[in-house]
C-alpha cells in the first residue's frame, strides 16, 4: 500500500520550503514545468506509454500526479498556511508563495481532470445511467470543482489580481473554501466504497481536512473576539 496523499504532502512541503525563493522569483518557470508535466502524463496515458514503462514508475511517480494527490497536497499546504499563525517563520515562507503554489496546483490538477475526464466525463454526458453511483456523483461534483477552480486560478495571477479591487478579489477567493470542501467530498465518495482497501487514505484525508477545519475555525473565532474587544 502506497499512501499517495501522505507522500505528496511530504514532497510538497520539501518543494515549498526549500524552493520558496526560486518559486517567488521564477514563478513562470514553475508554471511552464507544471504544464510540461501535465502534457507528459497525458501522453503517458493516452499514447499507452504506461503499458511499456516499468511498473514502479507508474505506481510510485506518475500516479502521484495522475491521481490528483500531489496537486491536492499543494492546495492543502496553501489552505493550512492561511489558517496558521503568520508570525511563524515557516508559515511566513509559505504565505509568500501562496498564489504561485495554488497556480501550480491548478495546472497539475488539469492533468488529473483530463486523464479521468476522458472516461468519466464522456460517460457523464453520453451514458450516465451506465456509471457506478459513486463515479457519477464524483464526476458531477468535479464539474462544480472545475467551475470554482478556474476563476480561483485566473485571479491568482498577479497581473489579474492587480486589476481587481482588493475587496472583490478577497470575496472571490472565498470560493476556495467551497472548492476545498468539495475535494474532501469528491475523495470520500470515491474511496469510502473501497473502505477495506482504502481505509488508511480515508483516515489521512479525514485528519488533514478535520485539523484544517479546527485551525480555520479557531482563527476566525479569535479574529471575532479581538474585533469585539477592540
Ligand atoms: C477539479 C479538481 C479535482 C481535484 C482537486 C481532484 C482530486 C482528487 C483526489 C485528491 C483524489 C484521491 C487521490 C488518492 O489519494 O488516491 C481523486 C481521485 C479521483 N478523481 Fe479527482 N479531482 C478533481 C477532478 C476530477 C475529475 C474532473 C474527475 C473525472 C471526471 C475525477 C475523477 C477521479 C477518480 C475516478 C478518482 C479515483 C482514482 C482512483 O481511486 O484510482 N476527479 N481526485
Amino acid at each position: 500500500m502506497y499512501p499517495y496523499i501522505l507522500v505528496s504532502l511530504i514532497l510538497t512541503l520539501i518543494f515549498a520550503l526549500c524552493g520558496h525563493r526560486a518559486i517567488r522569483t521564477h514563478a513562470g518557470l514553475f508554471y511552464a514545468l507544471a504544464a510540461g508535466i501535465v502534457l507528459g502524463e497525458v501522453v503517458y496515458y493516452v499514447c499507452g506509454v504506461y503499458e511499456v514503462a516499468p511498473q514502479w514508475l507508474t505506481e510510485y511517480l506518475v500516479n502521484l500526479f495522475k491521481r490528483g494527490a500531489l496537486s491536492t497536497a499543494m492546495f492543502v499546504v496553501v489552505m493550512y498556511a492561511g489558517a496558521m499563525d503568520p508570525r511563524r517563520p515557516m508559515v511566513r515562507r509559505l504565505m509568500g508563495i501562496r498564489g504561485q503554489l495554488s497556480i501550480v496546483a491548478c495546472i497539475l490538477t488539469l492533468g488529473h481532470n483530463i486523464i479521468y475526464g476522458r472516461k468519466h466525463f464522456v460517460a457523464l454526458f453520453t451514458n450516465p445511467g451506465e456509471m457506478k453511483p459513486q463515479t457519477l456523483a464524483a464526476a458531477l461534483i468535479s464539474v462544480v470543482m472545475i467551475a470554482l477552480m478556474i476563476p480561483l486560478m485566473v485571479t491568482s495571477f498577479q497581473a489579474v489580481r492587480g486589476k481587481m479591487k482588493a475587496r472583490d478579489w478577497k470575496k472571490l477567493q472565498r470560493l476556495a473554501y467551497g472548492f476545498f470542501a468539495l475535494i474532501y467530498v469528491h475523495v470520500m465518495v470515491l474511496l469510502v466504497p473501497k473502505f477495506s482497501k482504502k481505509w488508511v487514505d480515508i483516515l489521512i484525508y479525514t485528519v488533514m481536512f478535520g485539523v484544517y477545519l479546527v485551525l480555520r475555525g479557531s482563527k476566525a473565532w479569535k479574529g471575532k473576539t479581538h474585533s469585539c474587544a477592540g
